[in-house]
């Protein structure tokens, strides 16, 4: 039905009108890239060059930009798109500490907050979820995905796009998702962003795509391509990606927006001549709308009449955006989503505050906790708070939030006074800045600490330290900090380190002498809270790590499903004539899938329902978990596999399932996986996806180094 609607306005519209649906302009405000000066913004509205607008929000600015729209002579509504990357008023953890969670539900509860506010605000669509595999922490973006690791990445693909987008578009409280980078864009080489990306299609189609796939798989409307080159061909000119994998092998029916700028930075790329050539190989390449390079709109209509560009394709691309208008209702009523009183109502409402402390609250690791320091006891009588992120309200919203501004926000000082009122007294030392060299604030900070009965410190990066276009080639604790911890540390009193940050650090010092270490990300508006209630054991820590944290910059990349060498090192210590470093273990400091509990969790009894199995069997492995600890308490338990021999060399292990349990102390209960030929396959040296026979390793785990139960088992 809304094909033939289709048909009937594409047959009404110009050229030009075509080509305007494809142009994309940023509002005034919010921009994230670097802005064409155009004072005829809602000149071009109404003569209908434009499709879509991005950095426009809020029920009143949306429904007057519209109004604009509704002035031209299709009168075709514009779509509204945003950055929504963790929350919109609310801001929840960044998705990196989301994806620490390892709570699919929560995650698509996240979205699905994030687009209620979204929606009420006249917004209809988010340039989310980033779904990059990125196994690099020098490269800044790493806090807007989910990790390094395919299988959890893919879930978390899947979990976002349905809480953006709801029961369909259409409902008033569900927005458009945007898969994005397509494609490998988290690989930049060197950690450096925009930078090449020079890859094996091996890995493309086995550590990158699947993410992708997984968004396709559940409905994404939309795709945003990507500023790097594929092996020497921008992405955004990928006809490879866009038209053969994408809309052809996948079947894809939304529509491709490039990144901001992409298509014009071709040029700089050396791939394209001007801006005309750009547009040429950026709409063949199948891309379907121009943000912000201004390359569509002034070149089309000439490249067409060259023959260079075919009508076929603009009608394609326009067809497309036009249906996710439709689809969101906009023809029926273009002012639907812009609706202040439903704003009012909706955002920042004690329910969406409440969904954010519970998300921040899954979303923190605990790395350490020697002499059992956490949980606190609650009758101290004073805490000290030391560090330059102790009473930053600013920094816990991370990177990427909406209002970057200071309200709504709660610093872990606030947090911990919400908590104790003047029934503990809390005493609080800046100590140090984040970066700069100046120690003078040491002296204050330990007299502080020696006064208390425990020092929490908060330590890590400012919120613009991790994100776009902040990459880093040093990734240990920022300035003086570490040196903070060290001084701390001396004075003998119980020393808690809260790590804030948007990517893993380094901290090694820190991680072999204090005894408890909580990383808590950047948590978003309820981090204070969120922060205090783990600390005092009201919640009870159960993240796991989704990323590898190394110990040294020249370790990276490292991520636990490398393939095995010829020479592989069998330990830390074996490195004679080993895949190994003379002046550094191979091991990371903290492995992917790492993180404590403050109860303690036991694996037995290993079960499998067979140990051969044919390509159309499953088998059920089963095992027994026991909360052997103090404390009711959540466990991640992680199922890797590994082929052993294929005509592709495999990693050797890989995350092919995983469940999140929750048990009382004491509680024992029989966890069940099942292992199917979709998890024994790969994609062979003809690129097919398909399980050969042979033999398998089938480990479970705390951590993905940390394995409880294994055994062998063949599939014929
Ligand atoms: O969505 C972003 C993208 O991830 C990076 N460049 C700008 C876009 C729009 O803000």
């Amino acid at each position: 039905k809304i094909e033939k609607k289709i048909d009937s306005v594409l047959k009404l519209m110009t050229l030009d009108e075509k080509i305007g649906q494809l142009n994309q302009y940023t509002g005034d405000r919010d921009a994230t890239g670097p802005i064409t000066n155009n004072p005829n913004k809602l000149k071009d509205i109404k003569d209908g060059k434009l499709g879509s607008m991005l950095n426009v929000r809020g029920a009143k600015e949306t429904r007057e930009v519209q109004e604009v729209a509704m002035q031209s002579r299709m009168k075709i509504p514009l779509i509204f798109g945003l950055d929504v990357i963790h929350g919109y008023r609310v801001t929840f953890p960044i998705p990196l500490a989301e994806a620490a969670s390892w709570d699919l539900k929560a995650i698509e509860n996240s979205a699905r907050v994030a687009a209620r506010e979204t929606a009420a605000s006249g917004v209809h669509w988010t340039f989310a979820p980033m779904v990059d595999i990125a196994r690099d922490p020098r490269w800044g973006r790493v806090m807007e995905g989910a990790g390094e690791d395919t299988y959890l990445g893919s879930q978390i693909s899947t979990a976002r796009v349905k809480g953006f987008q709801g029961k369909g578009l259409g409902n008033l409280d569900a927005v458009m998702a945007c898969a994005k980078h397509f494609a490998a864009y988290g690989a930049a080489i060197a950690g450096r962003d925009y930078n090449p990306v020079d890859m094996s299609e091996h890995t493309l189609w086995e550590v990158y795509l699947p993410p992708f796939k997984a968004a396709v798989d559940a409905g994404a409307a939309t795709f945003m391509n990507s500023f790097n080159t594929l092996n020497g061909i921008p992405a955004t000119g990928n006809a490879y990606l866009q038209r053969d994998i994408l809309k052809g092998q996948w079947k894809y029916t939304g529509f491709v927006v490039s990144d901001w700028g992409s298509i014009g930075e071709m040029i700089a790329h050396g791939y394209a001549k001007d801006k005309s050539q750009a547009a040429e190989l950026a709409l063949n390449a199948g891309s379907d709308m121009d943000m912000e390079s201004r390359s569509y709109l002034p070149n089309l209509a000439k490249l067409v009449a060259d023959k260079k560009v075919s009508v076929a394709l603009i009608d394609d691309a326009v067809r497309r955006i036009l249906r996710k208008k439709f689809e969101l209702g906009l023809f029926n009523d273009p002012y639907r989503f812009s609706n202040e009183s439903r704003q009012e109502k909706e955002l920042n409402s004690p329910q969406n505050r409440k969904d954010a402390l519970l998300m921040a609250e899954k979303s923190m690791v605990l790395l350490k906790n020697e002499n059992q320091v956490l949980p606190l006891a609650k009758n101290l009588k004073k805490i000290a708070v030391i560090g330059p992120l102790g009473k930053s309200e600013k920094d816990m919203q991370g990177f990427w939030s909406i209002q970057w501004q200071n309200d709504n926000l709660v610093s872990l000082y606030q947090g911990l006074k919400n908590k104790v009122g003047n029934q503990t007294e809390l005493l609080y030392a800046k100590g140090c800045e984040i970066e700069g060299t100046s120690t003078a604030g040491f002296a204050e900070a330990v007299e502080t600490a020696k006064q208390a009965d425990v020092v929490i410190m908060a330590v890590g990066e400012t919120l613009d330290m991790s994100g776009e276009a902040k990459s880093k080639a040093n990734i240990h604790i920022p300035g003086v900090q570490e040196d903070l911890i060290k001084a701390i540390q001396a004075t003998g009193k119980p020393v808690v380190v809260l790590l804030m940050a948007g990517r893993p650090l380094i901290f090694n010092w820190t991680a072999d002498h204090v005894p408890a270490i909580m990383y808590t990300w950047w948590l978003g508006s309820e981090a204070g809270n969120a922060m205090t209630n783990v600390l005092y054991g009201d919640y009870n820590p159960a993240g796991k790590l989704p990323m590898t944290f190394p110990r040294d910059e020249g370790q990276i990349p490292l991520y636990y499903n490398y393939l095995s060498t010829g020479r592989p090192a069998k330990n830390d210590q074996d490195t004679r004539y080993r895949s190994a470093y003379l002046d550094i273990q191979n091991s990371p400091k903290f492995a992917f899938g790492y993180g404590l509990s403050y109860t303690t969790f036991d694996y037995s009894n290993l079960v499998l329902s067979k140990t051969e199995m044919g390509m159309n069997d499953k088998i059920s492995v089963s095992f027994t978990l026991k909360n052997t600890g103090k404390y009711d308490g959540e466990e991640v338990a992680q199922l890797y596999l590994q082929d052993k021999f294929a005509s592709v060399v495999r990693p050797v292990k890989e995350l092919k399932d995983f469940q999140k349990v929750m048990l009382k102390a004491g509680e024992s209960k029989t966890i069940t996986f099942n292992i199917d030929k979709e998890k024994l396959s790969f994609y062979n040296q003809q690129l097919k996806w398909t399980a050969e026979p042979g033999d398998f390793k089938l480990m479970i785990g705390t951590a993905s180094n940390n394995i409880k139960l294994e055994k062998d088992f063949t599939l014929k």
